[in-house]
């Protein structure tokens, strides 16, 4: 026995001192704080913060840009140039060019992948470039579809997508420090904050981005610097905030698609693309109350139930948090086992397929939504009988409506 533990506390010397060096090269505290404040790399950060870096693993912001070279596995079907003509086959009134001018990746050209849960995209490198395949992947139906195959050539990845799927990405150099969405995509630049010993607690924290310490709107635009369609204002051509940092004013850096857009909203201004909830949200009651994305989502918090989407409850939980007496009345009644976000977040965006991805304005759509703008509306998810005639639903909808609560006189009768 004596031995045996002797053993272990000999190894775990030894592991301690082997991690203790491998850090020690990792991070030169002199050097780093004699540089400019730059990026790092989430891999550092747990060294010190192990609590959320596990947490953050498992969202889907650590695996939007996954490298294949480490892990086959991330690819989430085969890259199979026989399979994919096929799928194309079936579409091929829609193609831009004719099947056999498109290039269909190898397996060894897919360096990365971008995406897992919706739809998933290849990044390949073309003369030094990277660049995105033109074949997508749907994963719920599981069927290639295309991508821009007639001018992938034109669309290098850093530019027009680079900052919302990488962390620290350098245009100049066309590098990036890390795939994916890490650590600093969110609190900044952290060489400095890493580098500051460990004892100097308030220099750790001037040197870092937390966000509950900013202010609720500017805390949000680094949510919006992502979730958000739009243009760079500094660099022609680019898709994303170039040039924006946490905690800045994100509008400097970029401008949003209006709420009217013709290809990318319905009208009323809902959103009918994806990555746009902050363009949702900052239209609902919600962003005039200060209720954020933060509110209702984690990022990283140990011990959280893995709900769908990371929403800090489960299902109505969450909104009744809040909206404690909603349910009871009026329009809400007849419905009191519907599910609130199937009502107030109808899924009428598009990721890969249309209806994939919910709306962020929190505003039931009607059947007479329908018949104005042909918006999808809320109620045909469930309502949808062979000849549901709309204009009758609704009717029967405003019934609903205008009938009143009880009021308690019935049981005053039932007394006398
Ligand atoms: C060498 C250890 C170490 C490393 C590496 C490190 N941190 Fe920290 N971090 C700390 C300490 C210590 C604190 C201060 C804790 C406290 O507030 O008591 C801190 C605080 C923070 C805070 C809260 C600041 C505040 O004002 O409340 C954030 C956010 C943070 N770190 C993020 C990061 C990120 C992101 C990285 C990687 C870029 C990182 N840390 C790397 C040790 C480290
Ligand atoms: C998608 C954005 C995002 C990413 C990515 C992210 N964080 Fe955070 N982090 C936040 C927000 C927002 C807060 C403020 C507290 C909150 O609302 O949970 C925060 C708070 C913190 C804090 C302060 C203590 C606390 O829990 O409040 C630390 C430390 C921290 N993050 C470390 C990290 C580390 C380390 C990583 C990477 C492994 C990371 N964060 C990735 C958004 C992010
Ligand atoms: C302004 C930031 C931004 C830009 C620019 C951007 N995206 Fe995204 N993308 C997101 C966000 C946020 C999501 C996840 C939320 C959503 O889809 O609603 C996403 C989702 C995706 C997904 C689906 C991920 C999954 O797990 O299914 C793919 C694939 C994707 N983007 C590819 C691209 C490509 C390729 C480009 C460039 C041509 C691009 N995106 C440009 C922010 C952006
Ligand atoms: C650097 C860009 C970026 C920033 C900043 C960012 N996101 Fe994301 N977010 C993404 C992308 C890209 C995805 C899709 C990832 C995928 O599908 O692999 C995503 C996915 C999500 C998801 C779905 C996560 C899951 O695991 O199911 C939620 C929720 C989310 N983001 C909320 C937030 C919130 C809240 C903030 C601000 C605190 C934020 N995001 C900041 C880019 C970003
Ligand atoms: C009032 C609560 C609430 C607020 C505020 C909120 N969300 Fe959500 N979000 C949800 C719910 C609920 C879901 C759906 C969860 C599910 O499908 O089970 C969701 C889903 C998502 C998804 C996954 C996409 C999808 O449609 O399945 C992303 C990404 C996301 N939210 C990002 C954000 C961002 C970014 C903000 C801030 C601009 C935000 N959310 C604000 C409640 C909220
Ligand atoms: C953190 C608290 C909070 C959560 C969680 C929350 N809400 Fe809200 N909600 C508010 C506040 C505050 C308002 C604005 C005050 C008001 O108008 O009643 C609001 C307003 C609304 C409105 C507009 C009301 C009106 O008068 O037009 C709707 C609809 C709504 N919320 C639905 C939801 C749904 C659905 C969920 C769950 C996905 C949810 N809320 C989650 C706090 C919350
Ligand atoms: C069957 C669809 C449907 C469901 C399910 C639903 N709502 Fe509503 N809700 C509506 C519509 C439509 C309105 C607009 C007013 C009206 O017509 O009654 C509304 C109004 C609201 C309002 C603003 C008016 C008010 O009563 O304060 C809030 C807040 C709200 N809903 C929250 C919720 C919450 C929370 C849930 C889940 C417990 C929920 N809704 C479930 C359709 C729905
Ligand atoms: C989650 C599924 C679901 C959604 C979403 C839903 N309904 Fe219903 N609805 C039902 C069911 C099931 C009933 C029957 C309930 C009963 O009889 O108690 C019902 C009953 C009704 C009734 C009363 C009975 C009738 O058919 O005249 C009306 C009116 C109605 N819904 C309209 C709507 C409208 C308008 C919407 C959209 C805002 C909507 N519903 C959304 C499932 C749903």
């Amino acid at each position: 026995m004596v031995v045996v533990s002797r053993c272990i506390f000999l190894f775990s010397l030894i592991f301690a001192f082997t991690l203790s060096t491998a850090f020690a090269q990792e991070i030169n505290s002199k050097e780093l704080l004699a540089e400019p404040n730059t990026y790092i790399g989430s891999e550092i950060c747990r060294t010190c913060h192990l609590e959320h870096y596990d947490a953050w693993q498992r969202t889907l912001h650590s695996k939007m840009l996954q490298d294949v070279s480490k892990n086959e596995d991330v690819l989430v079907t085969e890259i199979d140039e026989n399979v994919m003509k096929e799928d194309f086959k079936k579409i091929e009134k829609k193609l831009k060019v004719p099947m056999d001018q498109i290039y269909f990746p190898k397996r060894e050209d897919v360096l990365y992948t971008i995406g897992s849960q919706w739809k998933q995209r290849y990044l390949v490198k073309k003369d030094g470039t990277y660049f995105i395949a033109p074949t997508q992947f749907n994963i719920d139906n599981g069927r290639w579809v295309n991508y821009h195959e007639h001018n992938w050539k034109e669309r290098p990845w850093l530019k027009k997508c680079g900052g919302c799927h990488a962390t620290g990405v350098d245009l100049e150099k066309e590098t990036f420090k890390e795939p994916g969405v890490g650590c600093e995509a969110c609190h900044g630049p952290g060489s400095h904050h890493a580098a500051q010993p460990a004892a100097e607690t308030f220099k750790k924290r001037g040197t870092i981005v937390n966000p509950s310490k900013l202010t609720g709107g500017v805390a949000v635009q680094i949510c919006g610097s992502c979730h958000n369609r739009g243009k760079a204002t500094k660099v022609e051509g680019s898709g994303w905030p170039v040039g924006y940092r946490p905690g800045k004013a994100l509008e400097t850096y970029y401008k949003s698609i209006p709420s009217d857009h013709k290809k990318k909203m319905y009208p009323g201004g809902f959103s009918k693309s994806h990555h746009q909830q902050y363009i949702d949200w900052k239209q609902s009651k919600h962003a005039d109350s200060g209720v954020s994305c933060m509110s209702c989502h984690v990022v990283h918090q140990l011990g959280n139930p893995l709900f769908r989407s990371k929403t800090k409850l489960e299902g109505d939980k969450l909104c009744t948090s809040c909206h404690v007496k909603v349910a009871e009345v009026g329009a809400h009644s007849v419905h009191s086992f519907g599910n609130c976000a199937n009502c107030h977040m109808p899924r009428i965006a598009k990721s890969a397929e249309s209806g994939d991805i919910r709306s962020h304005v929190f505003t039931a759509l009607l059947p007479k939504d329908t018949l104005e703008t042909k918006i999808p509306n809320s109620c045909q998810t469930c309502h949808k009988h062979k000849d549901e005639d709309l204009a009758d639903l609704q009717k029967r909808w405003d019934a609903l409506t205008e009938r009143q609560p009880a009021a308690g006189k019935v049981m005053v009768e039932a007394n006398q």
